[in-house]
């Protein structure tokens, strides 16, 4: 226990300056007292490192809202029949997801028994209740539909719009999308190796997930039948 106490956070340096920034009017508009206060305060957490992990998560909910406002954007430009703008629109999307993935290696650095000290203050929460990440997941059949039926209102064929190539607007815009499902996918990837180093191979998630399972979702596809049509491509020649 006295480890635990070691554990706990020795105060927070910003504290003095924070009534002034508060105040300011760059903290008015960012709203940072809210945003800072959203963390577990220092004679709440279990273990120091809830502020690592909180942090991580927190971040990802913002950064996979912002993912979600653009591709829902992305379903409206497409639905306007602007494809190029909506492919633009989607490379925001995948930078957002990509800059969650590169953000899961900071816990690499929690050792796994500090993550035990902190665990129980999750309760059953689980990333699986993660709303950006429904979110995400919810839009993505979406965007598929808006994007097939201006695909099937020109008459091009999957196959058609492959061999296209970048002068095809079609084409650029299913690229991102598959980009997207790219980024998703390195995201399961990465998330996949911290869970197996923090709670084992052999671990159980907080709801009852086996960390093997996590594994099998490796293979999903947002956008499956574009991978499969442009495999298809590769197939041909
Ligand atoms: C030490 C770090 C982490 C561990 C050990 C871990 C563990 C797990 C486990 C075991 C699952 C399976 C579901 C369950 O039973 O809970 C899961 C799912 C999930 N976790 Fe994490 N996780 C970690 C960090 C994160 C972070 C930082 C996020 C970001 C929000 C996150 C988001 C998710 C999501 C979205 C799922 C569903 C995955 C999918 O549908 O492919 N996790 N996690």
């Amino acid at each position: 226990m006295e480890a635990l106490a070691q554990d706990k956070p020795s105060g927070c340096p910003m504290a003095a300056d924070a009534s002034a920034a508060a105040r300011s009017e760059y903290a008015s508009y960012m709203r940072t007292e809210e945003l800072l206060g959203l963390q577990r305060r220092d004679e709440e957490v279990l273990h120091r490192d809830e502020r690592l992990f909180q942090c991580v998560h927190q971040s990802t909910e913002l950064w996979l809202k912002q993912a979600g406002f653009e591709m829902a954007h992305a379903v409206w430009l497409i639905e306007a029949g602007r494809l190029s703008a909506a492919a633009q629109i989607l490379v925001r999307a995948s930078k957002c997801v990509d800059t969650i993935a590169q953000q899961l290696d900071i816990l690499a650095r929690m050792a796994s028994f500090d993550f035990g000290v902190l665990r129980p203050a999750l309760g059953q929460g689980s990333g699986l209740e993660s709303p950006g990440w429904r979110n995400l997941r919810a839009l993505a059949p979406r965007l598929l539909a808006a994007f097939t039926a201006q695909r099937e209102a020109r008459g091009v064929t999957l196959q058609d719009m492959f061999r296209a190539g970048p002068d095809s607007a079609l084409y650029v815009l299913a690229e991102a999308l598959l980009d997207l499902d790219a980024k998703v996918s390195t995201w399961r990837l990465q998330h996949l190796a911290i869970a197996v180093r923090t709670i084992g191979d052999g671990g159980i998630g907080t709801k009852g997930m086996p960390v093997q399972t996590l594994g099998g979702l490796l293979a999903h596809r947002l956008f499956a039948e574009l991978w499969s049509a442009r495999s298809a491509t590769a197939a041909a020649y």
